[in-house]
């Protein structure tokens, strides 16, 4: 017999919000990404436990796409189990959806040949169709562009998240790793084919600073939200690399998307230092990391991902302390300086 899954009765108790821009739409101050740790490969029972534990604790929103896995679209059929076993939705039964806010996302490479990758109209519907089946859902809350594409006019690229709007299949739309230029117009276009931009997704953390130089300022603009990715710099600001590479670990996958250089002797100087920060505000230095990005009242939410439910209830005290004094933030400076630990700096100078 399975056990039954009963959300915390006191789940907003004590959890707080932010108004992403000048939308009405709300965001826990930390959301849970399902790219890693949640695929048909990971162990289904560890990554159902985190979702739990994510929602007992306030976390609303839960953000995929397509490809998240491995195999490609595994996350989001996992996903879609979860929903149905333990936050009760079935067709035509709702069951926890409406207390839900689900991303997905469609622009990097799904299924073989030309219309599997990019920013067509072709790819960004049919994709979208297929995670709302992975999922067993009618509609997601947000969708995005996952990522610049250069042979493509945006307007085609914001037209089909307008359509997936018009259609009822999404209730937002969203850009990722966009360069502030391609955001304003991109937002322009949303605006005049009658919907938004809702939200940004950028990576972001102390060690990978590049939104601060022109693109937070475009969102408080044009009044769009951010929802910042890999506050961790993957695990990098954490205690996790301090005494060596574990075994259970990113930078031991194969094919790791922590490469081996953001392990540099620099970088783990960098992470020793501010690891004596975090000792001296009384929180571990994942819990640091996030609070640092929330510092910013722009960041609507810190996006992060997590190995066990360990990790994801560490993490989730950092909202304990967010604040900082002056003197902090200077010492922060100090020693977080840009540590190349940004994947995506190609994609977003790819259009330029
Ligand atoms: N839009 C995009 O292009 C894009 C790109 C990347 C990510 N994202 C989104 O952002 C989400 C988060 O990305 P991310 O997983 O790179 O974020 P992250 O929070 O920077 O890194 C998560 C990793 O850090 C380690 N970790 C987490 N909490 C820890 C703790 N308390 N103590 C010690 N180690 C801890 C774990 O590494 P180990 O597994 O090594 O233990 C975990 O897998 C993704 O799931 C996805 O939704 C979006």
């Amino acid at each position: 017999m399975e056990n039954m899954y009963v959300p915390a009765p006191d789940r907003y108790a004590h959890a707080t919000f932010r108004r992403c821009g000048g939308f009405g739409l709300v965001l826990p101050p930390i959301s849970l990404g399902l790219w890693q740790n949640f695929g048909g490969a990971d162990v289904f029972e560890t990554g159902r436990a985190m979702i739990r534990r994510a929602f007992d604790r306030g976390v609303t929103h839960f953000d995929l796409a397509n490809n998240y896995g491995p195999p490609y679209g595994s996350a989001e059929e996992n996903f879609g189990v979860i929903l149905r076993k333990d936050f009760g939705l079935r067709k035509h039964v709702r069951g926890l959806r409406n207390e839900l806010v689900i991303s997905t996302k469609a622009g990097w490479d799904m299924w073989p040949g030309p219309y599997g990758i990019g920013g067509s109209r072709k790819y960004l519907l049919a994709s979208l169709d297929d995670s709302l089946k992975r999922m067993g859902l009618d509609y997601i809350d947000i969708f995005y562009s996952h990522r610049p594409w250069n042979n493509c006019p945006l307007e085609e690229t914001m037209g089909a998240l307008v359509t997936a709007v018009f259609q009822g299949k999404a209730l937002y739309v969203g850009v990722s790793s966009y360069g502030p230029e391609q955001t304003r117009q991109a937002a322009q276009i949303l605006k005049q084919m009658g919907a938004p931009l809702l939200i940004h997704q950028p990576s972001y953390s102390m060690l990978n600073r590049w939104i601060e130089r022109g693109l937070l300022d475009v969102l408080a603009e044009i009044g769009a939200g951010c929802i910042a990715f890999s506050p961790l710099a993957q695990g990098l600001l954490t205690r996790k690399y301090l005494n060596g590479v574990p075994e259970n670990s990113r930078a031991k996958l194969p094919n790791s998307s922590m490469l081996q250089e953001f392990l540099s002797e620099e970088n783990l100087r960098r992470v020793r230092a501010l690891n004596e920060i975090a000792r001296g505000r009384g929180q571990t230095l994942a819990q640091m990391a996030i609070a640092w990005v929330l510092r910013d009242s722009r960041i609507t939410s810190a996006l992060i991902g997590a190995r066990n439910v360990a990790q994801l209830d560490d993490s989730l005290d950092a909202v304990k302390n967010l604040d900082f004094t002056e003197a902090e933030l200077k010492e922060i400076d100090r020693y977080a300086e840009e540590g190349g630990v940004d994947l995506w700096k190609e994609t977003r100078e790819y259009m330029n």
